[in-house]
């Protein structure tokens, strides 16, 4: 009996070396030490040997039976050990990874149009100047020469702040860029060349041509001897420099109460129709008499146009409001 004994060992033994799973040794644990296993096959010849021989049978059959369960349980928790890791493994997130790039924002179509036409009056020589978006009515209104009750007022229709300033000025949002003209003036002596983007408001219905937010940027020159013909050489050099050389520009007689004369100023593409852009004039005597400049020794102009109609015309966008719906598959075409 202690020579099948060893061999059953043995055979055992490596098989549970040799298994590759968990249900794997299970199953051989079962054809080795189950029922009809011939381990259980001795135990049972046990009875029918003498006293002696059963002891010392019984004891061999024992070892066996404890040995195969020792390697039994051993390699059970190696291969239970093995398959929890290569679960792990399968199951693992790599959160280092990054399949796509991030995608990057970039700056708004309107803002691009801002700062791209400050880069080109700074480069024509200008300061760039800011002013407040809520203001008091002589800034948006008096000092550039439009009295309570003018005609004109109706021109800018006003969105009124609920306060008045320390003086009991009423306020208002600015209706244009042209408040900025006057703080200009007041904090600095002549010559003076200045650009003044910035957000203005009015009572608009919002439509394909119209936001009740949208932006300007002024323009102002003061010095000796400015004429008319400074100011269409201006316009002139700012279209071709913005649109392009072959774009033309033209003035057209028109109205402001803060210039005199005044003009409508309108570009043209090569082969295409004339395009309003914005208003612009010689800067009214009143104004200057305003801000304590004077208009005998001094002339200058201004012009004023809307940022968000100039980056329509240029990107041929259709709709205004495309520049305020934040619609992703809009903006990130510019
Ligand atoms: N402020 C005027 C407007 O908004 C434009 C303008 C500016 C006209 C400067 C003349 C001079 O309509």
């Amino acid at each position: 009996m202690n020579d099948q004994l060893v061999a059953i060992q043995a055979d055992a033994l490596a098989r549970i070396q040799a298994a590759s799973s968990v249900d794997e040794l299970t199953a051989i644990g079962q054809e080795v030490l189950g029922k009809r296993s011939d381990l259980v096959g001795l135990r049972k010849q046990l009875g029918g040997l003498d006293e002696a021989t059963r002891k010392a049978a019984g004891e061999a059959l024992n070892a066996t039976t404890q040995a195969i369960k020792a390697a039994m349980a051993d390699r059970e928790g190696g291969l239970a050990g093995a398959e929890r890791t290569a679960r792990y493994e399968a199951e693992r997130l790599d959160l280092t990874e990054v399949v796509d790039p991030p995608s990057v924002g970039h700056l708004h179509i309107v803002t691009q149009t801002w700062q791209a036409l400050e880069d080109i009056f700074v480069g024509m020589g200008y300061g760039v100047a800011e002013g407040p978006e809520i203001e008091t009515d002589w800034y948006n209104f008096e000092a550039l020469n439009i009295p309570d009750s003018h005609p004109a007022r109706s021109m800018w229709d006003t969105l009124w702040v609920d306060t008045d300033d320390a003086d009991g000025h009423p306020m208002l949002l600015r209706t244009h860029t042209s408040n900025v003209q006057i703080h200009v003036m007041q904090a600095q002596e002549p010559p003076i060349y200045v650009v003044a983007p910035g957000r203005t408001y009015r009572r608009d219905t919002t439509d394909a041509t119209h936001l009740p937010v949208f932006h300007q940027i002024e323009g102002l020159v003061v010095d000796k001897g400015i004429t008319m013909a400074d100011l269409a050489g201006t316009i002139q050099a700012f279209t071709q420099a913005y649109f392009g050389q072959e774009f033309e520009s033209r003035l057209r007689p028109s109205y402001f109460p803060f210039t005199e004369p005044s003009a409508e100023f309108d570009i043209r593409p090569p082969g295409g129709d004339w395009l309003e852009l914005g208003g612009c004039g010689m800067v009214h005597p009143n104004v200057f008499r305003h801000v304590g400049i004077d208009p005998e020794e001094w002339t200058g102009f201004a012009f004023g146009f809307g940022i968000d109609r100039l980056a329509k015309v240029r990107y041929a966008v259709d709709d205004l409001r495309e520049f305020v719906t934040s619609d992703v598959r809009f903006l990130e075409q510019f």
